[in-house]
């Protein structure tokens, strides 16, 4: 309620947040997480809490009033359509040269991603977060991550012989006639129950398409894992549809909080202010940034340093189809949770994900999602004359990504005699090169904060989302971001906060 006051507010549900809110409650800390987003737990008119990729939904997009598919044609036909705008699931953020794709909600990512839960190669975790202890990271933050997030390993006996892996037996093969390193990757999909999916005796979720729009069924979201535990311990409150405005210092000590409440219409149906001893920014690189930014330019928070909005980067994220010949079909149903990946990393520069393609036809397609190692970095900065943050992303940036992707397919292609889709990102594009999955950076961990993420220039104010790493993990993301915001949290509480 307005007025009321909490000795610890976290902003944001995801990764860092979760992490962040059972810590600190564990150590005997109220918390109150802020979030934007749906509390996503009751069905819809289909009984249904979330949608189905093969059919977007009102339920699919936050505040859109077309839907923006990632892969936004097929056969060269456009498939997105009119919706009414809604606080849907996935956030289609727009940027001058990107669109930021981000779950909104309880759980954040969680909620859309595909669950790939993939721990950088040591060898790499250097250029990752140059300032951390790898020791410490491997040894302890990344396993305590992994069990915090129920993270397991597909049955390879089962993967081999699965319909539902038919596409990504095909992505092995050519990648092992090509001579890549082929690799299964963890995930904290449910793999029992996608046997029992197969099976046919429970409701189908992963091998009937739903992913990004949420999965009904099987999927380890943080609404399994890391929330409930928090919320067992009786000392955190979450409130959704509630998105925080500005955080301020108070004469009195401690920080002033403005929210506003929204409908599911996006209308602020209600202004809130509350106050906090502490304040853990967890609102995702995008959110976080926007509002340390924000925050600093317009006076509320002045104090912080030149490094908040600088570092982001988008993962190296690109996405390609090649066209397979008729004999490598990939399968009319292919479960929507990728297992596998191509690692030419250390040569070429990119990790690609073999991902699926669930439209519930054949369609004699790969599709693949690249983390390459780009070094562009781009910046946040307030714009007066809008009120609003903009990010420096140049389109033409993704190219680097372009060439260390093809370092992988120009091979294959050749090797296999195959050709790029063109018809599955508009027009006759070969690249999906106007997105990222992965946004990460933005108040970078011992530059914007201090080495555990405590923001430089003010005493209770903390970092503990993507946004502390700066641009690039080399794999999907989300374990790191745990695994830092386990280290960070553990340092705070226990070195006094
Ligand atoms: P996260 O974005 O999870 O959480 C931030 C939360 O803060 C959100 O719930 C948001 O609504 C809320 N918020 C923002 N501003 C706010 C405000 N002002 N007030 C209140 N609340 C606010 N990664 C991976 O490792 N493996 C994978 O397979 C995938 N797949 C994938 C698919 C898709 C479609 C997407 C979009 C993303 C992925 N990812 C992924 C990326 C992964 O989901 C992402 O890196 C993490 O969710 C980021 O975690 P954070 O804690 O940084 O923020």
């Amino acid at each position: 309620a307005s007025g009321s006051h909490v000795p610890a507010l976290i902003i944001g549900s995801g990764y860092g947040g979760s992490v962040a809110a059972l810590r600190l409650a564990q150590a005997g800390i109220d918390v109150h997480i802020i979030e934007m987003g749906q509390a996503w737990d009751t069905p819809g008119s289909d009984g249904k809490i979330f949608a189905n990729t093969k059919s977007p939904d009102v339920r699919s997009f936050w505040l859109r009033t077309k839907t923006k598919q990632p892969v936004s044609s097929f056969l060269g036909f456009p498939i997105d359509k009119d919706v009414p705008k809604y606080t849907g699931i996935l956030d289609a953020e727009d940027f001058s040269g990107i669109t930021v794709y981000q779950g909104r909600g309880v759980g954040g990512g969680s909620l859309v991603n595909g669950g790939m839960a993939v721990t950088p190669p040591r060898a790499r975790f250097g250029g990752v977060l140059p300032s951390v202890d790898a020791n410490e990271m491997y040894d302890t933050y990344y396993p305590r991550a992994r069990a915090g997030l129920g993270v397991t390993d597909i049955d390879q006996s089962w993967w081999e012989t699965a319909d539902c892996y038919k596409y990504a037996r095909v992505g092995r093969k050519h990648a092992q006639r090509s001579n890549f390193d082929h690799v299964f990757v963890s995930n904290v999909y449910d793999f029992d129950y996608m046997k029992a999916e197969q099976a046919g005796t429970v409701p189908k979720s992963a091998l009937d398409a739903e992913v990004i729009y949420g999965n009904n069924a099987g999927k380890k979201s943080l609404q399994k894992t890391y929330l409930p535990a928090a919320k067992a311990t009786n000392r955190v409150a979450i409130s959704p549809l509630h998105k925080v405005t500005s955080v301020t210092p108070r004469a009195a000590g401690g920080y002033t909080i403005s929210i506003e409440q929204l409908n599911t219409a996006g209308d602020v149906v209600a202004t809130k202010t509350v106050s906090a001893d502490r304040v853990f920014f967890a609102a995702g690189s995008v959110g976080t940034s926007k509002l340390l930014v924000k925050l600093k330019a317009t006076g509320a928070l002045p104090n912080l340093n030149n490094e908040v909005g600088k570092g982001w980067g988008d993962n190296g994220n690109v996405m390609c189809g090649r066209a397979n010949h008729m004999w490598d079909p990939t399968g009319s149903v292919q479960s929507s949770i990728p297992t596998t990946g191509i690692d030419n990393w250390a040569a070429g520069g990119a990790f690609a994900e073999v991902a699926p393609l669930p439209t519930g036809i054949e369609t004699y397609a790969s599709l693949y999602l690249s983390i390459t190692n780009t070094p562009n970095r781009a910046e946040f900065s307030y714009n007066a004359s809008t009120g609003g943050v903009d990010l420096s992303w140049q389109k033409a940036w993704k190219q680097t990504s372009i060439d260390m992707a093809k370092t992988i397919f120009n091979k294959i292609n050749s090797k296999e005699g195959t050709i790029y889709r063109t018809d599955l990102f508009g027009g006759t594009k070969q690249w999906q090169d106007g997105l990222t999955y992965h946004p990460l950076g933005g108040a970078v961990l011992n530059k914007a904060t201090d080495n555990y993420g405590r923001l430089h220039g003010y005493s209770g104010l903390y970092v503990m989302d993507g946004s502390l790493i700066p641009g690039n993990t080399s794999v999907n993301p989300f374990v790191t971001i745990t695994a830092l915001a386990e280290r960070n949290i553990e340092n705070i509480i226990t070195t006094g906060l």
